[in-house]
């Protein structure tokens, strides 16, 4: 038994391409991918590839939220994030800082996220705010956080029709959970405004209070934005807090372990 073991390690050794090599060398397109095949636990800076091959580097949140894995996608500071040149739906080719990672200008290309949509594992999205900030640990109570099924409408990379008057409208989009300042609503409706290529995706509480499941946060401002889009933003919503808070957004899915 011990001679067998010896020859399959000295095999995968010698062969270029044995089965130990290829196990390493696989090219996750996604957090959940390099947590499946790489074993990762730690979040951190990964490299993935897209669908045509190409390395790059992201952030993989493994430890925040499990079992969920969680691939960063986007993420801007509100003085970035108010930026005409910034203000895009995410289904707008807009990437920035893909060489220079920094937490206060950062989007992936549309192909890298569409990798990511379509790789395995990837069903949810997810909204933080100061995820550089709080270390990880500080979503633990859910403060200022959003997080939807990709199945349900097909949010992502989608610009829904206007409506029977022609204008920019929102739709009530069904999420797992949202929570503003403490207030919270679990498998509810919330309206998202409409994204176009000067308006990012993101909720407008005005509309929220008497629209869909009519979630309501408490100390609102008049026609407050949040999650993404800050024509009209309020200190005391944790992603525009300061000029320097950062809206993160991110895919990802529930981890489950495959059984051998
Ligand atoms: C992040 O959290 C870990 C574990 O709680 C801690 O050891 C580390 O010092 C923290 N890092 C920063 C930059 O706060
Ligand atoms: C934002 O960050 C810059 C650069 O680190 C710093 O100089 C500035 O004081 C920060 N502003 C606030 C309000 O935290």
């Amino acid at each position: 038994m011990s001679r067998l073991i010896a020859f399959v390690v000295i095999l995968a050794a010698i062969v270029p391409n044995g089965f130990s090599s290829v196990v390493i060398k696989h090219r996750a397109k996604s957090c959940y991918e390099v947590k499946e095949y790489l074993q990762a636990n730690e979040n951190g800076f990964y490299n993935l590839f897209d669908s045509l091959g190409s390395p790059y580097t992201t952030y993989c949140d493994f430890e925040s939220d499990t079992p969920f894995v969680w691939t960063l996608i986007e993420s801007f500071s509100l003085q970035e994030a108010q930026k005409t040149a910034n203000r895009k739906g995410v289904y707008v080719n807009h990437p920035i800082g893909e060489c220079i990672l920094s937490w206060s200008a950062f989007r992936l290309s549309r192909l890298r996220m569409d990798t990511i949509i379509s790789s395995y594992g990837t069903t949810h999205y997810r909204t933080t705010c100061n995820f550089n900030y709080v270390n990880g640990t500080g979503l633990a109570n859910r403060r200022d956080y959003l997080r939807g099924e990709i199945c349900r409408r097909s949010y992502f990379h989608s610009t829904w029709a206007l409506n029977r008057y022609g204008q920019p409208t929102y739709i009530c989009n069904y999420v797992d959970y949202v929570n503003v300042r403490g207030t919270t609503c679990r498998k509810c409706t919330v309206p998202f405004v409409r994204p176009t290529s000067s308006v990012h995706e993101h909720i407008d509480l005005s509309i929220a209070a008497s629209h869909c499941s009519k979630f309501t946060p408490t100390d609102s401002i008049s026609n407050e934005d949040v999650f993404g889009h800050y024509g009209n933003a309020n200190p005391l919503f944790s992603c525009t807090s300061n000029v320097n808070s950062t809206t993160n957004w991110w895919l990802g899915g529930a981890y489950i372990a495959e059984a051998f």
